[in-house]
């Protein structure tokens, strides 16, 4: 192991310096649990509270609709119950719940807390916080706290927000973006299955441009969230799959977080590949934060492109401004 070196203008970490895996353990996605709440706020309904139309919103950010209502932790339930459901699992069988959320019952406990007495697991559980890229950050925590030699066997990884809770309804530069959702993967070991490469990333310099204070709601200076954001999220899948080895043309699968459909076009355009490589859920969910990367990849699943060997790469980017990639053999 040499000694961690960062690029200093991306701030993404040189793949030869990560610590290793054990090659011997590896892990897949065992089920995915992708509900919704069930109030759905369409673009006109926000026509008549705001001065907008539904053209605009479609035009540019790529939102029809979104979902709303519940707390974080209800979402977070029913999203690891549909997960455990779909694996086959009982709540004895998880050995660690890792909840991604920015939008926290309480200040404490976790909200995992909760979403673990509500599922009936025994293990242990944590809040991980990287905004809109925490569920990947979430994924490479565990896969690599499960490739330990006494690490987990079975993980249970939840992205949940409500961050309609924390939107000004009266903001017409926000209210239209945000939706609320949760989403959740079992991962087990398994030997099929493994992650190739990932990056993971933040640059707190950038936290003016998107915050939400305690009380507060969100802030956000909107085209530059979108420039910073393409740039980050391309130099993280590269960096992601320099580790891997490969590069954007071995993509087979892109689940790209989902704040805004000329983000992820421009991503594509600068990765040089296709849009038929991602899956959409942002037009009927609008941004859900840690919940959009789970929800794409079940959208994914039901469209049935995740096959064993699969190369599939998630990329989340959010406040912070934070950011994370994992390139992953299915
Ligand atoms: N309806 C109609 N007009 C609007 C609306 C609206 N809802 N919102 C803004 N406008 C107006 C603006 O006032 C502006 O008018 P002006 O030209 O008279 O000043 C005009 O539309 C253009 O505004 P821009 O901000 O330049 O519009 P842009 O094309 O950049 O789109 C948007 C705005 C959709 C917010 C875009 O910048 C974006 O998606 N940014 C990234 C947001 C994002 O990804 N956030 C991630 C959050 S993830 C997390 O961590 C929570």
């Amino acid at each position: 192991q040499g000694r961690a070196r960062v690029r200093r203008r991306t701030g993404h970490i040189e793949p030869a310096h990560r610590l290793a895996a054990d090659e011997r353990i590896t892990v897949r996605v065992a089920g995915i649990g992708p509900p919704l709440p069930d109030n759905i706020v369409t673009n006109h309904d926000h026509e008549r509270t705001l001065d907008t139309t539904d053209e605009w919103i479609r035009d540019r950010a790529g939102i029809a609709e979104r979902r709303t209502g519940g707390v974080t932790s209800e979402l977070a339930a029913r999203a690891g119950k549909a997960a455990l459901a779909d694996a086959g699992m009982a709540p004895d069988d998880i050995d660690l719940l890792i909840l991604a959320t920015c939008t926290p019952d309480q200040r404490f406990p976790a909200t995992s807390a909760t979403v673990q007495a509500d599922l009936g697991l025994t293990c242990g559980a944590l809040d991980v916080n990287a905004v809109c890229a925490g569920f990947t950050y979430a994924y490479i925590t565990a896969y690599l706290m499960m490739t330990a030699p006494t690490g987990p066997e079975r993980v249970l990884v939840c992205g949940t927000d409500t961050l309609t809770s924390i939107t000004d309804w009266t903001d017409r530069n926000t209210a239209i973006l945000f939706g609320d959702g949760s989403g959740a993967v079992v991962l087990e070991r398994h030997e099929q299955g493994r992650l190739l490469g990932w990056d993971a990333g933040a640059d707190g310099n950038l936290k003016p441009i998107l915050f939400c204070d305690h009380d507060g709601f969100i802030q956000m200076e909107g085209r530059e969230v979108f420039k910073k954001a393409v740039r980050a999220v391309v130099g993280s899948v590269e960096a992601a799959l320099a580790q891997a080895g490969l590069t954007p043309a071995d993509i087979d699968v892109l689940l790209p977080h989902q704040a805004n459909i000329r983000i992820i076009e421009a991503v594509c355009q600068r990765l040089d590949v296709s849009m038929e490589i991602t899956h959409n859920v942002l037009e009927h969910t609008g941004n859900t934060s840690s919940a959009s990367i789970p929800l794409t990849m079940a959208a994914a699943a039901d469209n049935g492109v995740l096959h064993p060997g699969s190369i599939v790469c998630m990329t989340g980017f959010g406040a912070g401004m934070a950011w994370a990639s994992a390139v992953v053999e299915w």
